[in-house]
Parts: C-alpha cells; structure tokens; sequence
C-alpha cells in the first residue's frame, strides 16, 4: 500500500508532463523529450520563459554546508518545504543527512509523507474539521508524522478525534518566539498545554517548538542574534519548565536559515527553508564574517526571461511581470547595473543608465526573485542545470492545485 502510494506520488509529475504534452501540441516536442529525460544537448536557451531554473552545483554546495554545520554542531537538521514545495529536492535534503521535514500545510505534509519520506512535522497546528480529520488520517498513516498545538482547545479536539479514529498523535507544543501569528504564551501557559498533551490518551508529546520569524531577516550579525536570543529565552525557560515536570522533550525545533548559526545551543533541532536557493532579500542580512551580503549560501535559484521589445533607449521590456510575480527588488544575474521594474500582468521592464551594456532582443535574462516561497508558488517546475545544461526536470507537486496547498 505504502509502495503504490508513493510510486503514484512520484508518477504525479511526470504524468502531468506527459498529459501537457499530449494535449498541447505547441509544446509537444520540448514536452516529450522532458518525458523521456532525454537531455542531450538542451541548454537554457531552449526552454520557454518565464522558466525557474535551478543552479544544481549551487543547490548541492547550499546542502552540504548546511550537512556540514550539522555534524559540527550536532544540530539537526528537519529543512521547511514551504519554499521549494519538491518531493525531489526534499530527498536530497534527506541524501545530505536532515532527519525529516518541516512542512507549512497539511497538503505538504501528505504530499511529503506519501512519497516515503519519514519524519514530517506540521509547523502550523490544526484547526477546522478538514485539517484534524487529515491530521488524525496522516497520523495513522505514518507514524513518525509530527504535529504541533499552541491551544488547549486543539489540543482536546485532537484527543477526540484520535480517539474516535484509534489513532495515536505526535504533538508539540508550539511556543511564542517573537511572531504573534502563533504559539502559545511561554513558561505556565506552555508548561500547561505540554502537560495536557502528555496526559491525553491518544497524544504523545513530542516536543516544544519557537519560531523566530524576526529575527531571520534581522540585518547584521550581532543584532540578529541578539533578536533571536531574546525571542527565544521564553521557549527555553518552558523546555526547563518541562523538564522539571518531568515532562518529556525529545526536541526544541526552530531556527531559520538567518539564525543557523546562532541556535546551537538554544535548540536541537533546525527548521531551516529557504538556505536551499537563497533570495534577495536574505542575501542583503549580512554575516557573521560577510557584510553586507549574506555569502553562507549562494543564490541557485534564478528565473529565466527573455528580451521581447527594445524600442526606447535604455530600457527593454521581458516577458515576466506581475504573473511572474516580478518584483523591482529582483536582480539580474551577473547584470548588476540593470533595475527591475514591473510593467504590467505579463511584462516587465528593464532599465540601465548610459554608458551600460545595452541589452539585445531576444536576449535572456536570469532574474534572483525577491521572496522565494512566492515565487516557486507560480511555477510548476524547476529546470535543473549545471551550468547552460538541462541536466533534470523536477515538479512543484506542492503546488498542483488546492488540495495540495
Ligand atoms: C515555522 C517556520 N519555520 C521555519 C521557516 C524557514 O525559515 P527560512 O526560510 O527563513 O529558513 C519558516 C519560514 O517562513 C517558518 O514559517
């Protein structure tokens, strides 16, 4: 049962290749060569634009670091999906060592855990009939699927519902770390729910989780990690609360690829997302050795566009906009006179000042996008390159329609 369900997860992508291409003849000879993985010869230039192309050697070297930092530190590594949405990619965040995943949506974490990939955990708890019956559905499914609460009235409706379907619940408790969104008041509060959690039949609790959200994009080192020590103090001083009870705590998750480097010490384990590609806007953070960019990872993610109209001096138009969710704050790779500005639902527009290289028509060019979770939510697949090669194809299952939102 486990085998058919993930082989038709994974048959997922390329069936909706294959049925583009047999109903979209305009597409017919890129799109059944992609089916084949037939890669000979076919380079940047061949693809359609917008395209999301994916810099492999960048990516892998982005992965291993963060291995890396993990067997050093000790810190384990459990990657968000949120920003890459790939089953492909996740398995080889797991090649490199994470111990699971961390997903934002009940869909991820179905989508995740049924293409085999054990340890998911779903950093937003449960609320609503649809979310709890999946949740509970999930658990059942797969026993190392990991859940979070940061209110007792989820916490009871859960017990209910694992009851009445005989299932068994992983649950942490989800602690306020400086974000409003979620997580729970930290030390009585806290201490409270993980204690209601522990002693509910049908739950077992997992650990405490804080997320951090302001201190990720914090600019400069010292400030950052002056944010996220204090936005963490309260998760720590409940884990000590917990341990105290006797409670037990298998794991303190949190983090973010702005603070990896800060968290030693504070937690055990990483929910780092977006190291994997890298955007603009982190890249302007500043690190511990690098300031005012953020060089701990590189920038392997680009989005591919071509020149189309270039009738008024400095400035062109490309064939990416607001659908393309084109920001002005996105950088032209190895362009770095050239400002974006949007245009319109299709277009945007290039601009540069005298004296710059002029851009040619039908020139392309690779754009860094400004938010990646966005981004990658508009597209329904990355092109994998070394270098101009097309070396693979990998879909953005998370992204195929509502139910896997
Ligand atoms: C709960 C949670 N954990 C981890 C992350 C990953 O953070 P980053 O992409 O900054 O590494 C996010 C991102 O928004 C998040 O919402």
């Amino acid at each position: 049962m486990t085998t058919r369900r993930n082989l038709l997860t994974a048959a997922a992508g390329l069936a909706g290749l294959a049925r583009a291409a047999k109903t979209d003849s305009r597409l017919s000879d890129l799109e059944s060569r992609l089916v084949r993985r037939d890669f000979r010869g076919l380079t940047k230039e061949d693809l359609p634009t917008p395209s999301m192309i994916l810099d492999l050697d960048l990516f892998e070297k982005n992965t291993r670091h963060m291995a890396e930092h993990s067997k050093a530190t000790g810190l384990k590594i459990r990657p968000h999906v949120k920003v890459h949405k790939s089953v492909d990619l996740a398995k080889r965040q797991i090649g490199l060592g994470a111990i699971g995943l961390t997903t934002a949506t009940i869909a991820e974490s179905e989508l995740m855990s049924g293409a085999g990939i054990k340890g998911v955990f779903w950093t937003r708890q449960p609320a609503g009939k649809n979310n709890i019956t999946r949740a509970v559905a999930l658990s059942k499914r797969d026993a190392t699927f990991l859940l979070v609460v940061d209110d007792p009235i989820i916490a009871d409706q859960l017990e209910q519902a694992a009851a009445a379907a005989g299932a068994r619940l992983s649950v942490a408790v989800d602690v306020y770390a400086g974000l409003t969104r979620h997580g729970i008041e930290a030390g009585e509060p806290a201490l409270q729910l993980a204690q209601k959690v522990h002693s509910s039949k049908h739950l077992r609790l997992a650990g405490l989780m804080g997320y951090s959200g302001g201190a990720s994009h914090t600019r400069g080192f010292e400030n950052r990690r002056k944010k996220s020590q204090g936005d963490l103090a309260g998760l720590l001083q409940s884990v000590e609360l917990c341990k105290k009870s006797g409670l037990p705590v298998h794991f303190i998750s949190g983090g973010s690829t702005g603070t990896y480097n800060i968290d030693p010490g504070s937690l055990t384990e990483l929910q780092c997302g977006s190291y994997v590609f890298m955007d603009t806007g982190y890249r302007k953070i500043g690190g511990q050795t690098s300031d005012p960019v953020y060089e701990d990872f590189h920038a392997s993610l680009t989005v591919m566009t071509t020149v189309v109209s270039k009738r008024h001096k400095n400035q062109c138009t490309i064939d990416a906009g607001n659908k393309a969710l084109l920001r002005p704050t996105d950088e032209a790779k190895g362009m770095p006179w050239i400002q974006v500005e949007n245009q319109g639902a299709e277009y945007g527009l290039l601009k540069w000042k005298d004296g710059d290289r002029d851009l040619r028509l039908g020139e392309r060019v690779e754009l860094y996008p400004t938010n990646l979770d966005m981004s990658t939510n508009v597209y329904d697949r990355y092109y994998v390159a070394r270098g101009e090669q097309i070396v693979d194809v990998w879909p953005i299952m998370g992204r195929g329609g509502a139910a896997q939102r």
